[in-house]
């Protein structure tokens, strides 16, 4: 190879490497493989989370089943909390209070409650419906709820208190699960977001 030979065939090599990368660039940007939280319902990728489940409220049996053709909107957590779950719980009612009334009525929130001991099921109905009227509150045996959580990527954890009166308090996972009109895990909500962002998500998603 001359000088030249040499020359040329470097230039080559680096074009193709430049193409490579605009390839890749390209590729992560609007591939299979991209992840777009503002993106389509197809995208979000909750696949193997999620599923059917059967709860207690005031009015008796209540089985996920039971809210196809609603979106559901739901979230794990305890009456007794001093201010993550009332911060979840009352961006979601505020959300629902943006939206259109008819809107609204297509929106199933449930407050599942983690501390069974503690939330008698007349006190958790009391409880949800302050926030929001549509809003149940749920729950059942510990055994129960030990299979649910998981299944939906949250988790909880009672953990004792020595010197107070509560006897324990329940550390748990703070976001909110949405479930489509067919039962299906579509989008998980971050603890903090705006109202404003949860009223777009949830307009999205009706
Ligand atoms: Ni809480």
């Amino acid at each position: 190879m001359n000088i030249l030979q040499k020359n040329v065939s470097k230039i080559a090599y680096t074009a193709l490497l430049l193409v490579l990368f605009a390839a890749g660039l390209l590729l992560a940007q609007y591939g299979p493989f991209s992840s777009n939280p503002n993106g389509n319902k197809a995208t979000t990728g909750y696949g193997s989370l999620g599923g059917d489940f059967s709860l207690d409220s005031a009015q008796g049996k209540v089985h996920l089943k039971d809210f196809r053709g609603q979106l559901v909107v739901m979230y794990f957590g305890f009456t007794s909390c001093p201010e993550v779950c009332p911060t979840a719980l009352s961006s979601v009612a505020a959300s629902m209070r943006n939206l259109e009334p008819e809107q609204a009525q297509q929106i199933q929130p449930l407050f599942i409650s983690v501390d069974p001991a503690r939330d008698t099921l007349e006190n958790l109905a009391a409880y949800s419906a302050y926030f929001h009227p549509r809003m149940l509150g749920l729950t059942g045996p510990i055994e129960e709820l030990d299979i649910l959580v998981p299944k939906y990527g949250a988790y909880y954890r009672h953990i004792p208190l020595e010197s107070s009166a509560l006897g324990y308090t329940v550390d748990h996972t703070s976001r909110l699960y949405v479930i489509d009109q067919e039962g299906k895990l579509v989008t998980t909500i971050a603890h903090g977001t705006s109202v404003e962002d949860m009223t777009l998500l949830f307009k999205q998603y009706l």
